[in-house]
Order: structure tokens, then sequence, then C-alpha cells
């Protein structure tokens, strides 16, 4: 009997979706670069369903049936070429490759079209949810062919996360389209991580509230509209005490954040589309700042915070000022989020469906909440919104918030502790809703230096001063 699927690279997340493809009634065969992990894995989880344990890709293309359909789950970059390349010499046309890891868009694009030519579809998706989405159900973003999509549609749908009867999991759009949408799903996770981190600070050290409080502070956020899977995470490590010394685990982790780097890629595609990403820009620039040991360290004290700090008012209004604040930024970076991937699908063509985006993250991913069915909602309303802060749901919220965020961006500089998200969120809502911006004086400033010429609001044309001889105008 042959298999319905192949997973090759059994790693954590690897192993999981073998896993959850088996428990879901699929015979998959197995694969791993050394044979011990495949053994290991179907040793430990055989039970769960039905494996085939194969030794190399010469067999896993013998075991398949057809169109063969693969999933890789191996690391980003040269590995993957490397794994997708010995497949190329054993599966043929009409066979499927689905890249499950988090390659980059481009990659993912040269990769289609390369194997294009033998006329193998590759499906590059965004699987999102860690290892235990990829077990019980994760948030699944491919990108392909349709051809391809409607081949893996209902196997695909059965092992993703479900939200009122609809998988999360949905065909995101052509070539780079899915890794595109999980690359924007890993920005926004580290915006919101970086936001919800500053409201940790500001409680802690602004407020002098103990771990385990700030602990309930946020359980209780998590029933309201902030209600999330990173909210109710936080409350979870917040509240956990360290098993050696009996202190709170938040005080005996160093305070310097790693990354793989999606959140990197993300700023730097959406630079080069030209979108602005403040809050996932600042979020990776504060984990940068938090690993640079040496310069935080010659830094420390040398450079003096405030001399005066004020004290901070009525604690539950300072308390509730920061959830509005948390809010209000968070609404922000997601509408920076779907600029990117609006701006996006317009330069490759992709027709992603920025609603169906939002349905397919309100479960299994790490961004899960409440909010996504607002965001569903804002562009039922209108999908051609061109932000989602101008949507009637996201303007009241914002603007019901703004006091509270106001205030705690004022008292956080006065106390000295660095809000980058709240604050970049901030000054991007009001750039974003200035009647006028300073942006005739760098204009002028461009003319004057380098004669880059500028616009005039009461005629059209292209203009230049004279500024080194008579500043008489001309049109350019
Ligand atoms: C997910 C996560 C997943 C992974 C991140 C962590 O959606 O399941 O985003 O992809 O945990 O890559 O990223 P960093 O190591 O860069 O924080």
């Amino acid at each position: 009997q042959l298999a319905d699927v192949a997973v090759t690279g059994l790693g954590t997340m690897g192993g999981n979706l073998a896993r959850n493809l088996a428990r879901n009634g699929y015979r998959v065969a197995a694969h791993n670069r050394s044979r011990h992990r495949t053994d290991e894995l179907i040793g430990e989880f055989g039970h769960e369903g039905d494996f085939v344990p194969v030794s190399d890709l010469a067999e896993l293309a013998g075991t398949l049936r057809r169109p063969r359909r693969v999933i890789l789950m191996v690391p980003a970059g040269a590995p993957t070429d490397a794994v997708i390349d010995k497949l190329r010499g054993v599966l043929e046309s009409g066979d499927i490759v689905v890249d499950a890891g988090n390659a980059h868009f481009e990659d993912t694009r040269r990769r289609e079209a390369t194997l294009r030519e033998d006329g193998i579809h590759f499906v590059g998706t965004g699987v999102s949810g860690g290892e235990e989405g990829a077990l019980h159900g994760p948030s699944i973003m491919p990108g392909g062919s349709a051809e391809a999509y409607a081949a893996l549609e209902p196997m695909l749908t059965s092992i993703a996360a479900e939200v009122d009867g609809t998988p999360c999991c949905t065909h995101v759009g052509p070539d780079g389209a899915g890794h595109f949408v999980k690359m924007l799903h890993n920005g926004i996770e580290y915006a919101d991580m970086q936001l919800i981190a500053e409201s940790y600070d500001l409680l802690r050290r602004g407020l002098g509230m103990e771990p385990a409080e700030i602990a309930e502070v946020f359980a209780t956020w998590n029933s309201g509209d902030l209600e999330s899977f990173l909210v109710e995470i936080t409350a979870d490590v917040l509240g956990h005490t360290d098993h050696a010394t009996g202190e709170p685990f938040i005080d005996v982790v160093l305070d310097q954040a790693g990354q793989k780097g999606t959140g990197r890629w993300t700023v730097i595609s959406a630079l080069e589309l030209g979108v602005p990403v403040s809050g996932m820009a600042e979020a990776v620039f504060a984990r940068g700042l938090s690993g640079d040991v040496d310069r935080r360290s010659a830094a420390r004290g040398v450079l003096r915070g405030p001399s005066e700090t004020p004290a901070v008012g009525d604690r539950q209004w300072f308390v509730d000022d920061v959830r509005d604040a948390l809010y209000a930024s968070k609404l922000v970076a997601y509408a920076q989020g779907f600029d990117v991937i609006r701006e996006a699908s317009d330069e490759y063509g992709w027709g992603v469906d920025l609603g169906q985006m939002a349905t397919i993250w309100r479960g299994g991913c790490i961004i899960r909440a409440r909010f996504l069915d607002r965001i569903r909602e804002a562009y039922d309303r209108d999908p051609g919104l061109s932000s989602l802060l101008v949507d009637s749901y996201f303007r009241d919220a914002v603007i019901a918030g703004q006091a509270g965020w106001r205030r705690v961006v004022a008292t956080a500089a006065q106390l000295g502790i660095p809000v980058p998200g709240f604050s970049s969120a901030l000054a991007y809502y009001d750039g974003l809703r200035s009647e006028r911006l300073p942006a005739a004086l760098i204009q002028g400033q461009r003319d004057l230096f380098g004669a880059h010429t500028y616009q005039r609001v009461d005629r059209p044309g292209t203009f230049h001063v004279d500024w080194a001889g008579d500043r008489a105008e001309e049109e350019r």
C-alpha cells in the first residue's frame, strides 16, 4: 500500500506535523537525514497512525502514490536547497513539494520557478503555532499554484486549527505569497511581543509591581479586547517561579532576546516596498540592543537618566492607561503589517485576500487573538481599505485609548523607561492624521543642497529655486 504523503526533516516541528497527519488518517512516509531519528519517532509514536519509515529520497518517491506530496521541514537556506535538489532527481511532473519551513519568500519564488521547469509544483507554506500547533493544529499559509493547492486542500485543512468551524488554512496566492504572509505574521509577532514587554516594564519599574501581580494584570487583560495567545502566555511566564532559586522566573532569565531572523526579513522587505513598519522595526532594534552586551555595559553608569522622576498617580489608572497604550499600539502594528501584505500583493500580483489572512490567523498561530475577527470584519466592510486604522472599529478604539496612550508615552519618557514600541506607534498615528507634515521643509533642504526639486501646493509642476543666485524659482 502506497503512502499518501511524505514528511522529510523530522525535527520537533517536522516530527509533530508527521504525527498530526498520521493522527488524521494519512499514511505518512517518514524521512530524516539520519535514519536513527526516523526510527526514534516511529518507535515512540508509531501507534498513533500509519507510518512508513524510509531511508532515502529515492525510496521516499517509490513509496508515495501519485501525484506525490512531499512536505519539507528542514532548516531554511542551503539545507532546503540541498533537499530540493535531490528531490528534483526522484520526483516527476505533477508531483508537489510543500516547503513548510520559515523560508525567505524570495527563495521560494526562485525554487518555485526552478521546479516549474520540470512540471513539479512547489508550495511555499507558512506554518505557525510552534511545536504544539504543528501537532494539534497550526495556522497554515500555503502559496503556489491553484492546482497544487486543490490537491493539498483536504489534507492541509484537516490538520489545521479550526475556529468557529472554519479551518485556519487557505490558499494565500502564487509562488512566494504564503511565505511572505508567514514572514509578516512573524513581524507582527515581534511587534506584539515588544509591546507586551514594554507594558510589563512600565508596571514593574514604573509602578514597582511584583511579577506575580503583573501576571494577574495580564490574566485580567486576557478576558477583554486584548485576549490573545501572547497575552495569555505572558501571564504564565510572569507567574512562574524558578525551581532552583525560588525567585520569579523572569528575574533569573538573562535580558537578551534572541532572534532567528524573520523579524529582520520583514523589516527589510517593508523598507524595500516603502511601507512604514515602525512597530516591527523597533521590536527588531530592541532585541538587538538587548543583546549588545558590550555597548550596554559601556553605557551603564555613564549615561544618566532623568534627575527628577514624577510619581505615578493612581495605580489602577496607570494600569488602565498601559492597557490602552498596548491595545492602541497593537492596532497600529497590525495596520502596518496588513499594509505591507497589500503592497507586496500588488507588487507581485498575488491577489492576497487580506480578510482571509485575518481569518486563518484566528487560531493555531502565535498571534492568534480575539481582535483578528475585527480585522476580518473591517475588510468585509471595505475590501479596499487604505489603512485598517481608518476603519470605524479601529478608529474608535484608538481614539478611545489615545488619552491613556499619550499619558503612558509621556510618563515613560519622564521616568526614563524605554517604550520604543508605544512611542513609535503614537508617532505613526500622529503622522498619519496630520494635516500638514514637516516634509515640506525636507523638500526645501533637498532642493537647496542637491537641486532635488519640489512640488507646490498651488499649481502642478516640478520646481527649483536658484538658491546660490537670485533665488528665483524656475520650473524643471
Ligand atoms: C510561529 C513562530 C515560529 C518561531 C519564530 C521565532 O509562527 O510558530 O513564529 O516561526 O517560533 O520563528 O522567531 P525568533 O526566533 O526570530 O523569535
